[in-house]
Formats: structure tokens, C-alpha cells, sequence
């Protein structure tokens, strides 16, 4: 059985495009990762086809479980859709409580061939689920990043990931995680106030990713 509290990151949701693609990336760089799902057998199926087709690829492991069994882990994704956050959040409080909880989720609806941003109550998502868990140190990245492009290993990616909390060590243990992963570069942006500009400025990369038919991520000059 599952050790859930030695595995190094735990994703909620994780059987998603954004959960899969940052779970595969980090355990090729040799992390433990665990899938996480409403359904601790789907999780498996999402994790046994990964590992199909990377599997030989992976310096780290990846497991499937329910939600529930990868909050346990040493540090924790959230990656549901915008409408699951707070609710899923609060329903694993125990597990994350003293935990650092980072969000890549991104309120946003398509109207036509673009994309808008919700601005949630409290201003964002990442503040309303640190408002959801006031014992766990939220941070806010990854929301710029590819879905399709992490989850295939042969697609180089090279983009800066900005990360913000109000806790330093969520910033700090978050832009660690970032490291991690090669092509990518944290950028410390300051508290979880900017979460805000920082999801809702998701919903410009992906119109324009509609309107050119791209894949764009961000990558800032001068700094
Ligand atoms: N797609 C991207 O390119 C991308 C990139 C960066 C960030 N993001 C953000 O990352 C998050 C996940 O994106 P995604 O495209 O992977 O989303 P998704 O496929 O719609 O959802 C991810 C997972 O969340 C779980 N889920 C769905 N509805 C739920 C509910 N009502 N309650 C609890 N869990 C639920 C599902 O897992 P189970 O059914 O297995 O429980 C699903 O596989 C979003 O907030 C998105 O904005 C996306």
C-alpha cells in the first residue's frame, strides 16, 4: 500500500490536462507525484496510461489515488476546475492544514473565439481558497502554462512561471518546485493579491492561443 505522506507532491485533480501534464513533468524530473481523483480508480487508469507511454522516461514515480489520499503528501496541487476549488479545498482541510497548497487554477469562460476572466469573490481563486484553508500557506502558479505541451515530454518548453503567496515559504518552496522542471523559470511576483491580475491575465494567452491557433506561454524580457 501507498506510504501518501513520503510521496513528494500530491495533485487534487489532478487526471485533468493541467494535473497530468505538471504531474508528468515533475516526476520525469525525478519526483514522486501522486494523481489525485474524486474516484481513487480513475486516478489509476489516468496514472497506468502515463506511465505506458513515459514510463521509461521517469527518473521519480507517479501513483493514482483518491483526492483524499494525496493531500497526504509532502506538498499539494490544486488543479480541479474554478467551481470545485473552494469546496474541494475545505473538504481536505485536515490533510493540508501546516501544508503548502499550490493553486493553478484559473476562472475563465469562452464567449465565441475568446476566453474572459470570472473575478471571483475575495478577487481570485487562489484567495478564496487560502480564505477556504487559513491554516495552509497558498501560493498561486503554474496557471500560464500548456496543458498538452507538459504532458508530451518531447515538447520543449521554455517559460516563466510567476508565483505569489503571502507566506515566504510557500514562495519559496513553490519557486523550488518550479526549478524542478527544466525550461522553466520562477519569478517571484509578490503576494497572493496578485493572483488576481495573475489568473485573469490566463484568459489573454488563451484567446490568443484561439485566435493564432498557438500553444504561447509567457516568457517576460528585461528581467
Ligand atoms: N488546461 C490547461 O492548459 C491549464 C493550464 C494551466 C492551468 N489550468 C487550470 O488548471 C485547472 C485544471 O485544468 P484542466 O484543464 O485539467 O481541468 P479539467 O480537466 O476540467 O479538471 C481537472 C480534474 O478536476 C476534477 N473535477 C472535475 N469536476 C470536479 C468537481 N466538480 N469537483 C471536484 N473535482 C472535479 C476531474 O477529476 P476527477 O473526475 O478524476 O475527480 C478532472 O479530471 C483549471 O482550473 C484550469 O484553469 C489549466
Amino acid at each position: 500500500m501507498e506510504r501518501w505522506e513520503t510521496v513528494d507532491i500530491g495533485i487534487i485533480g489532478g487526471t485533468g490536462p493541467a494535473g497530468r501534464g505538471l504531474g508528468l513533468r515533475l516526476a520525469a524530473a525525478g519526483m514522486s507525484v501522486g494523481i489525485g481523483s474524486r474516484d481513487a480508480s480513475r486516478a489509476q487508469e489516468v496514472v497506468a496510461g502515463m506511465v505506458e507511454t513515459w514510463g521509461s522516461r521517469l527518473k521519480g514515480s507517479i501513483t493514482g489515488g483518491a483526492n483524499e489520499q494525496v493531500a497526504a503528501a509532502g506538498m499539494v496541487v490544486l488543479a480541479t476546475p474554478w467551481e470545485a476549488a473552494v469546496t474541494t479545498v475545505r473538504a481536505l482541510e485536515p490533510a493540508l492544514r501546516a501544508k503548502v497548497l499550490v493553486s493553478m487554477v484559473n476562472a475563465l469562460v469562452r464567449e465565441g473565439r475568446e476566453m474572459l476572466p470570472l473575478v471571483p469573490a475575495r478577487g481570485s481563486i487562489a484567495t478564496a481558497v487560502q480564505a477556504a484553508v487559513p491554516g495552509t500557506a497558498v501560493a498561486a502558479a503554474f496557471q500560464h502554462l500548456p496543458a498538452r505541451e507538459m504532458g508530451d515530454l518531447d515538447a520543449g518548453i521554455v517559460a516563466d512561471v510567476l508565483v505569489c503567496a503571502d507566506d515566504p515559504s510557500a514562495t519559496a518552496a513553490t519557486m523550488s518546485l518550479v526549478e524542478r522542471i527544466e525550461g522553466l523559470r520562477p519569478l517571484d511576483a509578490g503576494g497572493l493579491s496578485q493572483a488576481l491580475a495573475i489568473e485573469a491575465f490566463t484568459a489573454v494567452l488563451a484567446t490568443l492561443n484561439i485566435r493564432h491557433r498557438a500553444h504561447s506561454t509567457l516568457k517576460l524580457a528585461g528581467i
